[in-house]
């Protein structure tokens, strides 16, 4: 007997990441070959039209897992007892801008999602942050998650770690399948920490594989740090594939329990583990423990690199706590 449909909310559904998004999703590469999913495809009043030709080139693929699939600018309609719920629609950065300057147009967004979300989602609602900057919208959002669950309102560094597996896997020369145990810690943003120190090629520790402690304090850093702001100048749009793929990964292994083992990054409400203040939204090694189910990996030990990186980030994300301090509910 074939599984009841889960219901998958993407917002910001007619924009460059959702186009990537909403076909992969429908392919069953988020929740797997044979879960069916209705689509919620939200985004504002003027680009319903859109979000319709988007649904009718859904149609057009003949995806045998797509039970359904509408367009709403409405809250109510558009969280109505969604089990998923994608947050991408948000204003993207252009050159010269960092992700923060966006705050104060889209941290707005995020009060009325996540009040529309706490009313009308189902209550055990997994909700994903990818419109930056994230962490801090994340936060808005599950400030309002009164009946839904605030664990549950996670926001995306998974980009981060895809790109940092990806460079230490050019530099080692193994495939990227062999890096493991890599994850990003703090925010998305420059002051994010890619902690290498954890990580291994081939199980063994990085540092021995890539024999060039300089490369990975200086170069391997900054590239994944300033990644976003280099695809922004060579193509004057920012990411949407790879952030996209980076929004399946997430919840893919969130739902799924796919990776169990592994570390995932994930930034979600800190339960105060390594000293991050209680509530941010700080992206920390996790463990699926079993579908649906995330914990913080304990007990890695922390260096004095580390813990500095792990300050400066920290120190970021309560600036802009501040600064959304009355979007907060
Ligand atoms: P885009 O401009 O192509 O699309 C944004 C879409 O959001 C548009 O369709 C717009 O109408 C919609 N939108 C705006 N306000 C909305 C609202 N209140 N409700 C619903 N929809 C709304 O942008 P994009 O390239 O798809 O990027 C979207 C966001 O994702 C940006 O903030 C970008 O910076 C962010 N992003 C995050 C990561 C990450 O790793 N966390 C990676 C890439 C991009
Ligand atoms: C990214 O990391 O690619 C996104 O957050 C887009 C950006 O503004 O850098």
């Amino acid at each position: 007997m074939s599984k009841a449909p889960v219901r998958v909310a993407v917002t910001g559904a007619a924009g460059n990441i959702g186009y990537a998004l909403l076909f992969r999703i429908a392919k069953g590469d988020l929740l797997g070959p044979d879960q069916p999913v209705i689509l919620h495809l939200v985004d504002l009043p003027q680009a319903i039209q859109a979000c319709q030709g988007v649904i009718m080139e859904l149609e057009d693929c003949a995806f045998p897992l797509l039970a359904g699939a509408k367009a709403s600018a409405d809250g109510a309609e558009g969280f109505g007892d969604v089990d998923y719920a994608i947050l991408v629609g948000a204003k993207p950065r252009g050159p010269g801008m960092e992700r923060a300057d966006l705050l104060k147009d889209n941290g707005k967004i995020f009060t009325g999602q996540g009040s529309a979300i706490d009313a009308n989602a189902r209550e055990d609602v997994r909700v994903l942050v990818v419109g930056n900057p994230c962490n801090t919208n994340a936060l808005i959002a599950s400030s309002r998650a009164k009946r839904t669950n605030p664990a549950n309102y996670t926001a995306m560094t998974r980009l981060d770690q895809n790109r940092a597996m990806a460079q230490l896997a050019a530099r080692s020369g193994k495939p990227v399948s062999t890096v493991k145990n890599l994850a990003v810690w703090g925010n998305h943003s420059p002051t994010m920490f890619p902690n290498w120190f954890d990580a291994t090629i081939d199980g063994r520790p990085v540092a021995e594989v890539i024999g060039d402690d300089a490369w990975l304090n200086g170069d391997f850093l900054k590239t994944v740090q300033q990644r976003g702001k280099a695809i922004i100048d060579a193509r004057g749009l920012s990411s949407a594939a790879s952030a996209a793929g980076a929004a399946i990964d997430h919840v893919h292994s969130w739902a799924t329990g796919a990776m169990t083992g592994d570390f995932v990054s994930m930034a979600v409400p800190s339960d105060g583990s390594y000293g991050i203040p209680t509530g941010l939204i700080f992206s920390f090694p996790c463990r699926i423990t079993a579908p649906g189910k995330y914990e913080i990996v304990q007990g890695l030990e922390i260096n004095d690199v580390a813990r500095a990186a792990l300050q400066k980030t920290t120190d970021e994300l309560l600036g802009e706590r501040d600064l959304v301090a009355s979007m907060l509910a």
